[in-house]
């Protein structure tokens, strides 16, 4: 590992197989703090992929939102396959928040139960299409104070955000920060982004970065260089 900063970096698993995500992982190895594990290579793959990759350095990031019930039983089957860390959406409601964490806490009490805020591919303009009239940010910040009131770990929020999350929810607070992009790198379908080193600089405990790395020529050398 270059530095303390690789450590804070979760690679987006984002490809559709076992044996493509073993090889960027094995590529990646030293260069990134974990992996994070989505819905894309989940739902190829299944529970196995987790054991495969290591489930300690994984963030399983699958965004639970269903009724309290439901999330409760998920998290508890989430938290059993020995992941260091996934996610619910704070949309589901801090009734649903707190059935997760009490789940995934009889399970293992150290697991990181983290709430999704806002996706980083939104914006004012469709946020108000879904009839949000909040600034992105006041919706953050409004769904932070639901999840730390639920007891909930930390946030996944953009980098542009994480100071008002601080603000609300203390310093201690994990915010997870996708919407990281180099600079003049290709933004793809995200909106509210930042550099990796603002995003340090703001404050992020994790940073997770998806096409940046994985869809350059050569991804450890991207990795290495995240920070230059
Ligand atoms: O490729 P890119 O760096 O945009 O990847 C970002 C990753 O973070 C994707 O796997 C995406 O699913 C995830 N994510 C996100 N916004 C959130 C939560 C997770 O982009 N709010």
């Amino acid at each position: 590992m270059n530095n303390e900063n690789h450590k804070r970096v979760f690679v987006a698993l984002d490809v559709p197989s076992a044996p493509e995500a073993k090889a960027l992982a094995s590529t990646l190895a030293g260069h990134v703090g974990g992996y994070k594990i989505g819905l894309e290579l989940f739902c190829s793959e299944g529970p196995r992929i987790v054991e495969e990759i290591g489930p300690s350095e994984v963030f399983l990031d699958l965004k639970f939102h269903d009724i309290p019930n439901t999330v409760a039983a998920c998290s508890r089957a989430a938290t059993k396959l020995g992941v260091m860390m996934f996610n619910v959406h704070c949309l589901g409601g801090q009734a649903m928040m707190k059935a997760a964490l009490e789940a995934a806490r009889e399970e293992n009490d150290k697991v990181q139960v983290i709430g999704v805020t806002v996706l980083t591919s939104h914006d004012a303009a469709s946020l108000r299409d879904m009839g949000i009239e909040d600034f992105p940010r006041d919706m953050v910040r409004r769904l932070a104070r639901l999840a730390c009131e639920a007891g909930l770990d930390g946030v996944v929020c953009s980098p542009q955000e994480i100071s008002a999350v601080r603000a609300e929810c203390g310093n201690n607070f994990v915010t997870v920060t996708p919407g990281v992009r180099p600079a003049g790198g290709a933004l793809g379908d995200q909106k509210r982004v930042m550099t990796p080193n603002e995003a340090l600089q703001q404050g992020a405990t994790w940073l997770v970065v998806g096409r940046p790395i994985t869809h350059a020529k050569d991804p450890a050398l991207a990795a290495q260089n995240l920070f230059n």
